[in-house]
């Protein structure tokens, strides 16, 4: 692995939020674990609470979120955590900045820094005015933009158009962590390095593809956020409609990042705008996950009794492009769903010679299973033994896991490395952003308002309507039919 030997100081804005202890501490920890850090990065944490810095790293739990924790990498990384008490919205830029180059100073660092804003999209534009300050240093300077940027194509035109003022394009890296997990990233070495998957992929072969990103979790403590979002914009403005791009996009013209960005893009503009009858909100009723009573969205704890926030979203897409026109891709993703998983799975045609030699058999599907159980299924049929010789379905299946090992990255660890290294291919251009803003304004018009579902259930029944004949199926039940066999069958011993 490309060592990360530059010195830099990382600067992280919203320091005492979920994603820092969650997220960002364990991926910092990690990559000091893997030693791809240099001593000289020291951590500098700022948020608005009154913490001392030993109350700050008690607060990180970090025996919660790391497993089988090494003290002694940990004790290295804990010494170069700093934290300061900012309210960004009064501290003078000079104070920022004296406090920045006391701890340069300090640390004998380079110039180099990597700025992290693990903040609500709306306090963006507010550290436009203390990111200008950091220009003024020698060294590089990288700004990572949490999700959502924006929260519609408006505010996250202005947005730009503010850090732009500030920041030079490639100073600017907006995350998607979507585009960090390793089974989305090998969704194109999937597409591009096998002339078996290669050939398939297209209306020719293509009966029509289903993203799913099935949550059993609910709102959680995010209400302040999430009742103003919503699982359009939380969801699919950025997770979802990546998959989707991954999976549509054509060929990468060069090895270049910006040619893989520039097709990813091409995707997102050639959607057709969404039709009101193709897509189905929901709002999770109370009911049972995971063996608990759960109470329903509007009784959760920030939740109006009578808010009309969506979480969960069923819709279909067309592309219109030579390779995709007429393929459905139905997308859904929701919250308190029966079971936590996110999949891809592309379902092939059957043709007529199939149907009158065998009679029906189930669809050739290729899964790309992004969580749990990482992996690549593929299911064909074959010839069961015996003298009825019917035909059934099987799996062949690769298991990432089984294969390379429990040391898979994890997402957030593959941000901070790729921002130290300045590679920019996993990061989401403004123009994708834009386009997707577009896509997602309009279907939010469009749509009509949630239906009810119970906490646990696959979903609104009326998603199934979605479906535009016998083998365009959405929930568990009838998709085990077309695949009968247990993918979930590899289970991790990590
Ligand atoms: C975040 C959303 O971007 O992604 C959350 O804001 C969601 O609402 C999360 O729970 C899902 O990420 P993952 O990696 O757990 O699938």
């Amino acid at each position: 692995m490309k060592s990360l030997v530059e010195s830099q100081m990382v600067i992280i804005f919203g320091a005492t939020g979920d994603l820092t202890r969650r997220k960002l501490i364990p991926s910092l920890y990690h990559l000091e674990r893997k030693k791809l850090l240099t001593r000289c990065t020291p951590i500098v944490c700022l948020g608005r609470q009154d913490y001392s810095r030993e109350e700050f790293l008690q607060s990180l739990d970090i025996n919660g979120s790391v497993d089988n924790l090494n003290s002694q990498v940990w004790q290295s990384l804990a010494e170069r955590i700093e934290y300061h008490r900012m309210d960004l919205e009064s501290v003078l830029a000079d104070d920022f900045q004296s406090c920045i180059a006391g701890i340069r100073q300090r640390y004998a660092c380079a110039g180099n820094s990597l700025v992290y804003l693990a903040l609500p999209t709306r306090v963006f534009q507010g550290t436009a005015r203390l990111l200008s300050t950091l220009q003024e240093q020698t060294g590089w300077l990288r700004v990572v933009f949490e999700k959502p940027f924006g929260e519609d194509a408006r505010s996250a035109a202005e947005l730009n158009a503010s850090i732009r003022s500030v920041l030079d394009e490639e100073q600017i890296f907006r995350v998607d962590h979507y585009l960090g997990k390793e089974l989305v990233q090998n969704i194109l070495t999937l597409r591009f390095a096998n002339t078996l998957f290669a050939s398939a992929w297209d209306s020719k072969s293509i009966d029509h593809v289903q993203i799913t990103v099935s949550e059993t979790l609910g709102v959680e403590k995010r209400a302040g956020y999430y009742d103003r979002s919503g699982a359009v914009r939380d969801m699919v403005q950025n997770h979802l409609l990546q998959l989707l791009a991954f999976v549509a996009m054509e060929t990468p013209k060069s090895p270049n990042p910006e040619s893989l960005r520039d097709e990813a893009v091409n995707v997102i503009r050639q959607l057709e705008p969404v039709a009101r009858e193709d897509v189905v909100l929901g709002q999770y009723l109370e009911g049972e996950v995971d063996g608990d009573r759960v109470s329903g969205y509007c009784q959760e704890p920030g939740v109006a009794a009578d808010s009309t926030t969506e979480t969960y979203v069923a819709f279909r897409a067309l592309i219109d492009t030579e390779r995709w026109r007429g393929v459905p891709f139905y997308l859904r993703t929701g919250k308190r769903l029966g079971r936590r998983f996110a999949e891809i799975r592309l379902v092939l045609r059957q043709s007529a010679d199939t149907a009158a030699i065998f009679g029906p058999v189930a669809a050739n599907t290729i899964i790309i299973r992004i969580q749990p159980d990482e992996g690549i299924a593929l299911a064909f049929n074959v010839r069961s033994p015996g003298e009825s010789g019917r035909t059934e379905s099987v799996l062949m299946d690769f298991c990432h896991h089984c294969h390379f090992g429990p040391n898979t990255p994890e997402a957030y660890e593959a941000i901070l490395r790729n921002v130290m290294l300045g590679e920019r291919n996993i990061f989401p251009r403004w123009d994708w952003i834009e386009a997707s803003w577009h896509y997602i304004d309009h279907l939010r018009a469009v749509a009509a308002r949630p239906v009810g579902y119970a906490a646990g259930s696959s979903g609104p029944l009326e998603a199934d309507t979605l479906q535009a004949g016998n083998h365009h199926v959405w929930h568990e039940g009838v998709t085990r039919q077309i695949l009968p066999l247990p993918f979930h069958h590899v289970r991790r011993s990590d």
